[in-house]
């Protein structure tokens, strides 16, 4: 129980954010490198870094160029990233056998990142939406999302991944049962030391806008993602989710978008207390450069205040663009 507070004018309120000094003692909440997964796309090529119109500042980068931006990642503190791999359309099939492809260009950048940054810590996407003709995350039959044989392609893709050198497999495609198969498989195949972030409580969002741009899915995409995302009416049903994804042998679990979702962040920590975090995905980050550039908001107060709302919420940890800006700001 808090102690009762004395009525005004004993208690003011205002005595402790007098000065920045006093402001730090009680501050409550901290934001750190350590808390940020930078999200980075590969594509194929050499020596290419191409940017990707609708975020500005985000680059799609070869191999080698990925390899560059995390030394210098590494070097700025900035601890974990997430690989997602841009597909053009003749990378793309109707059985996605290039997700399972130990040389696809997400698998040949985790190698070379596992080897040039060996404490790096890298994390996947697993979905088949930017190997599929279609762009759903599932294998479509009779314009049909189907379960079950998704779930196995998925585990053949997050073993790839694992073979190459992942420490996170971050399964974004909300079919059912995939948490307990790849578990299984990892272990089966002695990675049971790699860990899986699931995409437990993903929303079907307009704010995935940018980043459908940027891995080469918008054109793709027939229909909508409603029958596996969530409703975004809905938010018992993320912590029925988030049960059962920990239940089958989640090791971290994810929200996702961030920012308009920061009451399913709190409620799946305090029910939970598993590690926990947000994703600030690419329409939350391109409002936010959007504004900057037009000079209506500070970009760096915006974003630092935005990364902060996820900590107060009860997050571990985000999923950032912002990452790196963070890092170079907090390094002065
Ligand atoms: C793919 C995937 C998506 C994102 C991450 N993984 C898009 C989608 O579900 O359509 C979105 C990330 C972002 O918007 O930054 N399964």
């Amino acid at each position: 129980m808090r102690p009762q507070q004395a009525p005004f004018p004993a208690t003011r309120l205002r005595r402790t954010r007098q000065s920045e000094g006093v402001r730090a003692l009680v501050r409550e909440n901290t934001l750190s490198l350590g808390d940020l997964i930078w999200p980075v796309f590969v594509r194929s090529g050499d020596g290419v870094e191409e940017p990707v119109p609708s975020m500005p500042g985000v680059y799609r980068r070869s191999v080698d160029k990925l390899v560059e931006a995390a030394r210098e990642a590494a070097d700025l503190g900035i601890g974990a990233m997430c690989i997602f791999p841009y597909t053009g359309i003749e990378d793309r099939t109707e059985d996605c056998a290039g997700a399972w492809d130990p040389q696809n260009n997400a698998n040949r950048a985790i190698r070379a990142i596992r080897k040039a940054v060996p404490d790096m810590v890298i994390m996947t996407d697993v979905a088949l939406d930017t190997y599929n003709i279609n762009g759903h995350d599932g294998f479509v039959e009779d314009g049909i999302i189907v379960n079950d044989r998704t779930v196995e392609a998925l585990v053949k893709m997050s073993l790839a991944q694992a073979d190459a050198g992942a420490d996170i497999i971050g399964p974004s495609d909300m079919m059912d049962g995939r948490i307990a198969a790849i578990r299984a498989g990892l272990e089966a195949a002695s990675h049971s030391d790699v860990m899986i972030m699931s995409y437990a409580a993903k929303y079907a969002s307009a704010f995935y806008g940018p980043f459908r741009d940027a891995v080469g899915a918008s054109g793709a995409l027939t229909g909508d993602k409603k029958t596996y995302q969530m409703d975004y009416a809905n938010s018992n049903e993320a912590l029925r989710l988030i049960e059962r994804d920990l239940r089958e042998g989640a090791d971290m679990v994810m929200v996702k978008p961030g920012m308009p979702y920061l009451d399913i962040c709190h409620r799946v920590k305090s029910s939970f207390g598993a590690p926990t975090f947000a994703y600030q995905v690419s329409g939350e980050y391109s409002m936010v450069k959007a504004a900057a550039q037009n000079g209506w908001i500070d970009e760096e107060r915006v974003m630092m205040e935005s990364l902060m709302g996820f900590k107060r919420a009860g997050c571990d940890g985000v999923l950032t663009y912002f990452a790196p800006s963070v890092a170079r700001l907090m390094n002065g």
